[in-house]
């Protein structure tokens, strides 16, 4: 597996993994990889001859408040995954590679950036947004795969890749989960013991809601209760539990077909995201 940090290389080598008509997958992700990224990378190699993977832990998505400092890096370890997966190409750029000096131009998906993980975090999906775009023409892929778990990232690059005209296939991988249902996420691992225990609680209370909306119950009494029961199951607070369509993301109060359960909530330091299909 090629280690590449410097864009005209990667174009040099991306030219030739694509000789003789081969096709080639990304996969974006900010390293740490877990099970979840891996799935992501099996995908690629199944859908195109390459994967390349990425690994930037993007400043522009962090607010100020939050974990860019901490988040936890481990290239040396995540190098090792790829290679035992098979990876062609490992894309590792530094933060002056990605934004060099007087760099100002920003992407803004402004209808389905406004709500939910928007609302709690300001300019993160424009940070999302612009690094990505940055990542397919840097590696002008023909496919780009990113997990479902982030649900509403995954719905503003699809609508960005098909707004600007990227020609490029974005595909979501179903979201890994631990044996007692909690979504895999590299901040999973700030969790005390008790906090992972307690974590538990989330899937549960949104796979109980998801069942009880599809039963005909109230929609807006769902989510309240639903809300309640996180908290009550050892969450500090919740920032939304919110029906939405799956494309759109337009705030639904009753159930359609394309309905999805979306939902974040703050356990001691760390905020999870979880969402699932209802119906
Ligand atoms: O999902 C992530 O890990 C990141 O948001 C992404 C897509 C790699 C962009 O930095």
């Amino acid at each position: 597996m090629q280690i590449i940090r410097d864009i005209a290389m990667l174009h040099r080598a991306v030219t030739a993994l694509k000789q003789g008509g081969k096709s080639v997958a990304l996969v974006p992700t900010m390293g740490s990889l877990h099970d979840g990224h891996l799935s992501l990378v099996r995908m690629g190699r199944r859908v195109a001859d390459h994967a390349v993977v990425s690994i930037f832990v993007n400043p522009t998505q962090f607010g100020p408040n939050e974990d860019f400092g901490a988040y936890p890096r481990d290239e040396a370890r995540d190098a090792a995954l790829l290679v035992e997966e098979g990876v062609s190409l490992l894309w590792a750029p530094d933060v002056g590679t990605m934004y060099p000096g007087g760099h100002s131009t920003h992407i803004e998906v402004a209808e389905l950036g406004a709500d939910y993980c928007g609302a709690a975090r300001p300019g993160h999906f424009d940070g999302v947004a612009t690094v990505v775009a940055k990542l397919f023409n840097q590696v002008r892929p023909d496919v780009a795969i990113f997990g479902e778990k982030d649900w509403q990232q995954l719905a503003i690059i699809r609508r960005m890749a098909r707004d600007l005209d990227f020609g490029i296939d974005i595909l979501g991988a179903p979201i890994a989960r631990d044996a007692d249902g909690l979504a895999l996420s590299s901040r999973n691992a700030y969790l005390s013991d008790a906090q992972r225990a307690a974590a538990t609680a989330f899937p549960e209370v949104l796979n109980a809601a998801a069942q009880d909306i599809v039963g005909g119950a109230d929609v807006g009494d769902t989510l309240a209760k639903a809300e309640a029961a996180i908290v009550k199951g050892g969450f500090d607070s919740v920032d939304y539990v919110a029906l939405a369509d799956a494309d759109s993301l337009e705030r639904l109060s009753a159930f359609r077909k394309s309905a999805r359960l979306l939902a974040a909530a703050r356990i001691g330091k760390t905020r999870l995201i979880d969402n699932l299909p209802v119906g």
